[in-house]
């Protein structure tokens, strides 16, 4: 194939062991965690979407993400690069890096838009002016926010600004080293709101809603939602972690760093559902509430315990801090795209991407002021960018990316990077999971699809 633009020895990257860890699992913990794992988990019955949620997860989530970032590192590129340059005879896989493009300016105009509410959410709740016992209060309170055109779009571009002042610091300087510090510290919040929350008396109600299964809940549109979930949350599908790929040191062993970001990533939405289910259950509240789960009962169940306010303020930063290291991943693939495949310096591609956010971000933003009348099929703007990219572009992508390393790369490339040049010994696991992403991945995901889209009638 071609040779990519920036490939080499020049080409930025993550600098430790550590700092890849740090960037890839900031990447994969996010909003996914906090505001829609305990949403979807409590919308869709608890422990059976939780089931179907780990499968999805380990069947197809993470033989999914040891690919991208396999051939990730193989072109050390971006994705429409790396696809270009290891497809054989110029076969047009460089396509899917585009959908990855388009997925990740649809994902971050409706991603920053919650964080946006976040970090309102943070503001106000310092100010006190966030708590009340009434949950009809707090319903109108939330809704006066993202009802608010000027609100709902100033805190967008105070999000995306924050985002993009990061990557201007760089891979290494900004990505790497903003994930760095601020993953430990989401631990810690997050470990003490769950040890909180599991001393209060609906604690036992929650751990039963969330560990025992009601299968009748389970049909075809809760199994996509929950597959959907699995590439949301590990950001796959979409060139991310191929993104993320290419900034590995050679020495880090895919198949164990991805192992270890998943469960760390599943152990991040654990503690996210014990801390938010028994506030919940404590006070008589319906888990499933949905999207507005963590923006309307939280604050009504904060209200009503000793330091609510502080624990209220500690729990939006949380989930601030968790979005900025899921953000930063994804901008940093259009970023990358422009730097390396257009030649625009890279401070130019960031404010670049930031602009087409800032304009395209205005059709969530104003999904439910201004814009609320245009809702094609029942579903706002806002709601569309989220269904589109977990429902279909992002499972799309993964059913190219399996075929593209079961089919089209070849086995030897792909083990060769499993095992870092030889050092270990990872044949045996290339070859189970180059089988899987040939055979099994591709259908499975098809499948699911098809039925959660009701092609097979419901
Ligand atoms: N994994 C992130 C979350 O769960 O919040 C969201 C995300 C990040 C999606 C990066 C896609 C992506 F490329």
């Amino acid at each position: 194939g071609t040779p990519p633009h920036h490939a080499g020895a020049g080409r930025a990257g993550f600098s430790s062991s550590l700092g890849v860890l740090a960037a890839t699992l900031g990447s994969a913990v996010g909003l996914g965690n906090i505001w829609k794992f305990p949403s979807l988990t409590g919308a869709n019955g608890g422990a059976g979407f939780l089931l179907v949620y780990l499968l999805s997860t380990l069947l197809i989530g993470l033989p999914l993400m040891v690919a991208e970032i396999a051939i990730g590192r193989q072109a050390r590129a971006n994705p429409i690069s790396a696809l270009r340059q290891l497809a054989p005879r110029g076969a047009p896989w460089w396509l899917v890096g585009l959908g990855g493009m388009a997925a990740a300016f649809l994902i971050l105009s409706f991603y920053s838009e919650v964080v946006a509410w976040v970090f309102a959410y943070v503001a106000k709740a310092l100010a006190g002016s966030l708590l009340s016992a009434d949950p009809a209060q707090t319903q109108a309170s939330f809704d006066a926010l993202v009802t608010d055109p000027v609100q709902s779009l100033l805190w967008q571009w105070v999000v995306l600004a924050f985002i993009g002042s990061i990557l201007l610091l760089g891979v290494t300087k900004g990505i790497e080293a903003v994930t760095k510090k601020l993953m430990p510290l989401l631990f810690l919040l997050l470990l003490l709101l769950c040890g909180y929350s599991l001393t209060l008396p609906g604690a036992g109600l929650a751990l039963s809603f969330l560990f025992a299964p009601e299968w009748h809940k389970i049909t075809p549109a809760v199994v996509l939602t929950a597959m959907g979930l699995a590439f949301f949350k590990l950001s796959i599908g979409m060139g991310t972690m191929m993104t993320y790929g290419s900034y590995f040191t050679p020495g880090q062993n895919i198949p164990a760093t991805a192992t270890r970001v998943m469960l760390a990533d599943l152990s991040v939405s654990l503690l996210a559902g014990m801390a938010i289910f028994p506030a919940v259950f404590s006070f008589g509240f319906a888990p499933s509430a949905g999207p507005s789960l963590v923006f309307i009962t939280i604050p009504a169940v904060f209200a009503q315990i000793p330091g609510g306010q502080v624990l209220l303020a500690a729990f939006f930063i949380l989930i601030a801090i968790a979005a900025t290291g899921a953000m930063l991943s994804i901008m940093e693939v259009p970023v990358v795209i422009l730097h390396e495949r257009w030649g625009l310096a890279r401070p130019r591609a960031t404010l670049l991407t930031l602009l087409i956010l800032m304009l395209l971000g205005t059709g969530c933003a104003l999904s439910q002021s201004l814009l609320a009348h245009i809702r094609p099929g029942g579903r706002t703007l806002f709601d569309w960018a989220d269904y589109l990219s977990s429902n279909l572009l992002m499972p799309m992508g993964g059913i190219a990316i399996a075929l593209f390393v079961g089919w089209a790369w070849g086995e030897q490339a792909f083990a060769a990077q499993l095992s870092n040049q030889g050092q270990l010994h990872n044949r045996a696991l290339a070859r189970a999971l180059s089988l899987l992403l040939r055979w099994v991945t591709p259908v499975l995901i098809g499948l699911v699809m098809l039925a959660g889209l009701g092609v097979f009638g419901s």
